[in-house]
């Protein structure tokens, strides 16, 4: 049955990305290699056909164009990120990079002129590499000051222009992937820190809220957030075991940085929990005082794919250093629909879950899907004879996440508006150029070109029209 979907009022689309994923190093100087500059330069091996973020998609000298195209598509927003490592020369006095500044003023004047939102995130795991070296990073009480002191500067410099900022894009990332995981370099494995860089991250994101209302940057219509990355987790089954399983899952990856960021606390017991697993991290109690004044105004949650467990069968080794999966195992559940480019489930209705739970537990918070997308590899097999690419799959993938999106609105959650990851193809961790999501091809063997495939179209339609129309499969056949 096809059903004529509309955008509720003032629902915002967008896309989504971040600098050290699209600008390249052109002007950056010696000692501002961020994390992830450090990591490719060191191992380069691991990174999809030797791509990284040396050249990206070349956004600094480009930007105009990327912006052209999304007034074309008459996107709403374009969220992005302020590259902490490059913006400034000092790291411990906040000196300003005035050349990297004069750019980042431009490139908004831009977007603002080409009818486009800004939306500036203060660190998508740009974080300064000297400061992993000097400080072992988010491990370092300090880096918690120096952060507030950057995103001061940031504020200072834009915040006439920005009306929306971020503290942090997916802050569980790094850690989880370095010292839980052991799966990046430098392979150090550290469930302390984990746990350490977890906390500072949510002290950060409140310490900068206070620094924003107090330092008089907080005009009427400006909000400050934070962009989480929600693990949508599902129960194997309704069994007590499997649920705990999930509980536990939805504790150490999601309600660690929602719970202090939305309701400025985190849940009872969870230090003891911490503590019983020897990773309770160092704090104060004035810390979370200040977390309690400064929850954020609203917050950004990525959504790509679900995540199934149930209770675990086997134990684990006595000794070995802790891990959330200690409580749960991976559930492959039959059936599932998948991208079997990206390895993840296609599992539409973790949007409407989610929009649900933020209505029901976390107060009605304002909130937004901030990345949802498809990754898919060697997309040039579906480009036509114009030389468009016809990404179908994309559109379906957007039209259903879309359907329960407004379906949760229409229950009452206070989502306000969608954005795709990403607006161009972009270089991803690791993946770099491998996974392409953009609404706008970046044709390697052309100079970087940019071309818009059908989905761009598909956006700019429903931006127009305020609709669009979807297939509901609800026919028992
Ligand atoms: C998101 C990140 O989680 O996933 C992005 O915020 C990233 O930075 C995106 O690029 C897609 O990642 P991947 O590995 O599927 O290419």
């Amino acid at each position: 049955m096809t059903e004529k979907i509309y955008l509720p009022d003032h629902f915002f689309l967008g896309a989504a990305a971040s600098a050290w994923q699209t600008e390249g190093w052109k002007g950056k100087k010696e000692g501002q290699d961020s994390f992830m500059d450090a990591w490719y330069k060191a191992h380069r091996d691991v990174w999809h056909e030797g791509y990284g973020p040396a050249v990206a998609t070349d956004f600094i000298e480009r930007y105009e164009e990327d912006f052209s195209y999304m007034e074309e598509i008459g996107l709403n927003c374009y969220r992005t990120s302020l590259n902490w490592s490059r913006f400034l020369a000092d790291y411990e006095e906040a000196t300003v990079d005035e050349e990297y500044a004069a750019y980042y003023s431009r490139m908004i004047d831009s977007c603002i002129a080409h009818g486009v939102e800004p939306m500036i995130c203060l660190e998508h795991y740009e974080i300064p590499q000297s400061l992993m070296e000097r400080y072992g990073g988010w491990n370092s009480r300090h880096v918690v000051d120096l952060f507030v002191k950057y995103a001061v500067k940031a504020f200072e410099r834009f915040g006439d222009r920005v009306k929306y900022w971020f503290a942090f894009n997916e802050p569980i990332v790094i850690q989880t992937r370095v010292y839980l995981d052991g799966l990046r370099w430098p392979f150090h494995q550290d469930s302390k820190a984990w746990m350490q860089w977890n906390y500072h991250k949510a002290l950060a994101t409140a310490a900068v809220m206070e620094a924003y209302k107090e330092g008089g940057f907080k005009r009427p219509d400006c909000k400050f957030g934070t962009i989480i990355n929600v693990e949508s987790v599902y129960a194997r089954t309704d069994s007590p075991d499997d649920r705990n399983a999930a509980d536990k899952y939805d504790l150490f990856y999601n309600r660690i940085f929602l719970d202090p960021a939305i309701k400025g606390a985190y849940e009872e017991g969870f230090f003891d929990l911490l503590e019983s697993h020897g990773i309770l991290m160092d704090y104060r109690d004035e810390d979370l005082k200040l977390m309690k004044e400064n929850p954020v105004d609203w917050v950004g949650i990525n959504l790509y794919h679900p995540n199934r467990v149930r209770g675990r069968i086997n134990a684990v080794r006595e000794g070995a250093p802790f891990h959330p999966c200690y409580y749960y195992e991976e559930f492959d559940m039959p059936g599932k629909k998948m991208n079997p480019f990206r390895g993840w489930e296609i599992y539409p209705r973790i949007i409407y879950d989610f929009a649900i739970r933020m209505r029901d537990e976390y107060g009605n918070k304002e909130w937004f899907v901030a990345e949802n997308g498809m990754g898919v590899q060697n997309e040039g097999q579906y480009r036509d004879p114009s030389g468009m690419i016809q990404d179908d799959y994309r559109i379906d993938f957007f039209q259903q996440h879309l359907y329960w999106a407004i379906k949760g609105v229409q229950e009452g959650s206070n989502l306000k508006g969608y954005m795709n990851w990403a607006f161009t193809d972009n270089v991803s961790p690791m993946n770099a150029f491998k996974n392409r999501y953009g609404l706008v091809e970046i044709d390697l063997e052309h100079n970087r070109n940019r071309r818009l495939k059908k989905s761009a179209y598909f956006f700019k339609e429903t931006i127009a029209n305020r609709s669009f129309s979807y297939e509901n499969d609800t026919e028992y056949r």
